[in-house]
C-alpha cells in the first residue's frame, strides 16, 4: 500500500512502441469501449493509485492511530523529498495542497500587497485565479491589469513583449499560466526573467503543466508555482502543491502559522488540520508509476500523439485549428479547434453519449470549439475514431 518510489527511468522509450504502450495502458481501468480524451479536466489515475487510496482508507478504519502515524511518516520521509526531487526543488520549498485552486488562494492572499499596488495577469487565466484576485482587489484596493493575449497565440516574443510593455512602476506581481486551459504554452522562463529584471514577483498557475511536460520548477526561476497533481500527473483527486522559492519565504505570509513559527519551510503555508492521509500518500504510488515510465518518455509520447492528432484534424472540413503546430507555444497535451459557422462546444454531450468519446468544450476567448487531451494512455486508433466522429458531426450540420 505504501509504495516505495522508484528512481526515474533513464532508458529512452520509443513513443510509437506499440507493445510497450499497450502494456502501460493495461494498468488503466477505463470502461470498455470508451476513449478518455479529457485528461485536462480531470486525470484518469492508473489502477495502482486507486488501489492505494482504497487500501489506505481500509487501514484507517482498522487501526486509525497506527495508520495516521504510518501515513504521516511516509508523506514526510518518502513522498515530500521525492516529489521535490522530481520537480527539481528543495524539500523545504514544497507545501502540499488539495489542488491548484488551493495553491492559488495561498499565493493571492499570502503576497504582501497594499492599496495602489498593481498585479498583471493575462486574459487567458483560469477562474480559479481570477476570482480570488478580484476578492483581494476589492478587499485591499489593489489593481488588476489584464494583458490581452490573442487566441491563437502568435509567438513567444509576442507574449513577452505584450507583458513587458504593460509593466508599470507600481506593478508588483506578474501572474500567468504555464499551460492555459486551452493547452497554450507560455514562455514561463522568459516571463520569470522579465519579472526579475523589472523587480516584479512572478507567480505561476501550473495546473496543466506538471506530468505533461518535463517541468524543472527551480529552472524556471519563478517565485511561486502551483499545480493540481490530479490532472496530468495522474494522482488521486484532491492533490496538488504550492512551491514557494526559499528567497521568497520570509516576505510571503502564511494564512495559518505566525511569522515566528518554528517551522521555517514551505510547510507553514499548508492548510492545517487533519486531511485525507490515504489520498495524499497515494501520490507516492502515482509518482512511482510515472517514474517507471520516465517524464521525458511521457512528454515524447504526448508530442507524438498531439502531432498525430493535429495533422489528422487538418483534413476535417470547416475545422480551424487554434493550437499552433509549433512546439514552443503549444503544450503536448491539449489541442483546441473550432468550426466555421458552427457552435461545436455543444457537441461534447453527443460525442460522449453516442460514441463514448470524452472530450471537453472550449467556449471562451471568442471560440465555441472543443478541446481534446491526449495523455500517454491514449492510442492512435482512439484518435482516428474521434476524428471520424468529428467528420460525422460536421456532415450533420449540413
Ligand atoms: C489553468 C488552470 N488553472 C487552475 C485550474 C483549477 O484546477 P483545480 O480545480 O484542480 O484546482 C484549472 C483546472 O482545469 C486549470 O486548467
Amino acid at each position: 500500500m505504501l509504495t516505495s518510489i522508484s528512481a526515474p527511468q533513464t532508458r529512452q522509450i520509443d513513443p510509437c512502441d506499440h507493445a510497450y504502450w499497450s502494456q502501460v495502458r493495461s494498468h488503466f481501468m477505463l470502461e470498455r469501449g470508451h476513449a478518455y480524451l479529457n485528461n485536462a479536466a480531470i486525470g484518469m489515475p492508473p489502477k495502482p493509485v486507486g488501489d492505494a487510496v482504497a487500501e489506505g482508507f481500509r487501514l484507517m478504519s482498522e487501526n486509525p492511530s497506527k495508520a495516521k502515524r504510518v501515513f504521516h511518516d511516509y508523506i514526510e520521509d518518502e513522498l515530500r523529498p521525492s516529489l521535490a526531487g522530481f520537480l527539481g526543488v528543495q524539500t523545504g520549498e514544497i507545501a502540499l495542497a488539495r489542488n491548484a485552486t488551493e495553491g492559488l488562494y495561498h499565493i493571492i492572499n499570502g503576497l504582501d500587497l497594499s492599496s495602489g499596488d498593481q498585479i498583471l495577469m493575462t486574459t487567458q487565466e483560469h477562474p480559479s485565479a481570477v476570482r480570488p484576485w478580484r476578492v483581494r482587489a476589492e478587499r485591499d484596493g489593489i489593481e488588476i491589469k489584464e494583458v490581452h493575449i490573442p487566441s491563437p497565440l502568435v509567438s513567444e516574443d509576442d507574449i513577452v513583449e505584450r507583458i513587458s510593455a504593460a509593466i508599470e512602476e507600481r506593478t508588483k506581481v506578474l501572474f500567468f499560466c504555464h499551460v492555459t486551459r486551452g493547452g497554450y504554452l507560455y514562455p514561463v522562463k522568459r516571463l520569470s526573467a522579465l519579472g526579475r529584471e523589472r523587480g516584479v514577483i512572478s507567480a505561476i498557475d501550473g495546473a496543466q503543466a506538471v506530468g505533461m511536460l518535463d517541468v524543472d520548477v527551480a529552472g524556471i526561476e519563478c517565485d511561486l508555482y502551483t499545480n493540481s497533481l490530479h490532472k496530468w500527473f495522474l494522482g488521486p483527486a484532491g492533490t496538488g502543491f504550492l512551491y514557494v522559492n526559499h528567497a521568497m519565504q520570509p516576505s510571503f505570509t502564511s494564512l495559518y502559522a505566525p511569522g515566528d513559527d518554528p517551522g521555517d519551510d514551505a510547510r507553514r503555508f499548508e492548510t492545517q488540520g487533519t486531511y485525507d492521509l490515504p489520498v495524499r500518500a497515494a501520490l507516492g504510488t502515482a509518482l512511482d508509476f510515472l517514474n517507471r515510465i520516465g517524464i521525458a518518455n511521457i512528454e515524447n509520447r504526448l508530442r507524438m500523439l498531439s502531432d498525430y492528432l493535429r495533422q489528422a484534424l487538418l483534413d476535417v472540413p470547416r475545422l480551424r485549428l487554434l493550437t499552433s503546430r509549433a512546439h514552443d507555444i503549444s503544450s503536448p497535451g491539449s489541442t483546441i479547434f473550432e468550426f466555421e459557422g458552427i457552435n461545436a462546444a455543444r457537441w461534447r454531450g453527443p460525442m460522449e453519449a453516442e460514441s463514448f468519446l470524452h472530450v471537453d468544450d472550449h467556449d471562451r476567448d471568442g471560440h465555441q470549439g472543443l478541446r481534446i487531451s491526449t495523455h500517454y494512455y491514449v492510442t492512435t486508433d482512439e484518435i482516428d475514431r474521434c476524428v471520424d466522429k468529428l467528420r460525422e458531426m460536421v456532415r450533420r450540420e449540413g
